[in-house]
């Protein structure tokens, strides 16, 4: 029940801090009910830091000196939540329209650039990647490059290394038996897939202007917390790292509605395509 009492005890002038700090760091919009997300998410790091409560975190970090801390807070607020193949339709999407016609026209080049922009654990970059390996690629050059602003997520990803319950969802049977080895309890991504992607940790409100171009960027499910002022530079800074032609595509229910005027909007059953101009 302690936790409860923290939730209780967070001080309005601590709750805003918390938001501002979290806003200017991440960029992560959080309303004045999140109280019960900043007690789950904050009680670990009050208790590693030997303190008794959130406010008490919130001094510290006022105090300054503490920047690991701070971002520490920043980090621990996104919300991470992936795994292999979401959005299937999407995924069809690429192997039936995208991929042929990259095939076409990089047949002289044979090279393809594809970015996973919030890819948090890796299971979007590492989806696509089994994607194209069953789509025989593996003689094309093939550059998979996965961002995340967490650093936790980041090494994570780099592991290739999944849960059961991980591999669990969304990973069809044949793909986990071809591409994964287990090593204890948990499942090992084969090198071959592995090394085709690329991960570091990048913030999506900084230029983009040093990436891409891309054929493919996936920003899918991180827009959601976002405001329409972070979505809108967003928006056009993604486009600036694809091809024209390239597709954007975002998560299953995310709306950029009013913010998509570099690209056009083309729909397939319930989902939507970004396609630069
Ligand atoms: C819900 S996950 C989405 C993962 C994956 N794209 C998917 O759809 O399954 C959202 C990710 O966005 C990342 N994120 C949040 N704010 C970010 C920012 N400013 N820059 C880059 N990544 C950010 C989080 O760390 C988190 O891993």
């Amino acid at each position: 029940m302690a936790s409860q009492t923290m939730t209780a005890d967070i001080l309005p002038e601590n709750y805003r801090f918390l938001q501002q700090h979290i806003y200017s760091t991440v960029g992560i919009v959080l309303e004045a009910n999140k109280h019960y997300l900043f007690e789950s998410r904050l009680a670990p790091i009050v208790r590693q830091h030997g303190l008794a409560s959130i406010n008490d975190l919130c001094a510290f970090v006022k105090a300054g000196h503490h920047g690991e801390v701070a971002h520490q807070i920043a980090e621990c607020m996104t919300t991470n939540e992936t795994y292999f193949f979401r959005d299937p339709a999407q995924y069809d999407a690429i192997r039936s329209i995208l991929l042929p016609r990259l095939r076409e026209e990089r047949k002289d080049a044979q090279k393809m650039r594809f970015w996973s922009a919030a890819a948090s654990t890796g299971q979007e970059a590492y989806s696509l990647a089994m994607l194209l390996l069953e789509e025989r690629l593996n003689d094309w050059n093939i550059e998979i490059f996965g961002t995340d602003f967490s650093s936790k997520v980041v090494e994570r990803a780099r592991s290739g290394t999944y849960q059961q319950i991980e591999v669990n969802r969304g990973l069809p049977a044949n793909l986990l038996v071809r591409h994964f080895s287990r090593t204890g309890l948990n499942w090992q991504l084969s090198e071959a897939v592995r090394r085709m992607v690329r991960f570091e940790t990048f913030d999506l409100r900084k230029s983009m202007r040093a990436l891409g171009p891309f054929d493919l960027v996936f920003c899918r499910n991180v827009m959601i917390y976002f405001d329409n002022e972070t979505k809108l530079k967003i928006m056009k800074e993604l486009h600036g790292t694809l091809f024209r032609g390239g597709w954007l595509l975002l998560g299953g229910a995310e709306s950029v509605m009013g913010l998509d005027e570099w690209f056009d909007r083309q729909t397939m059953g319930n989902m939507a395509i970004y396609v630069a101009r």
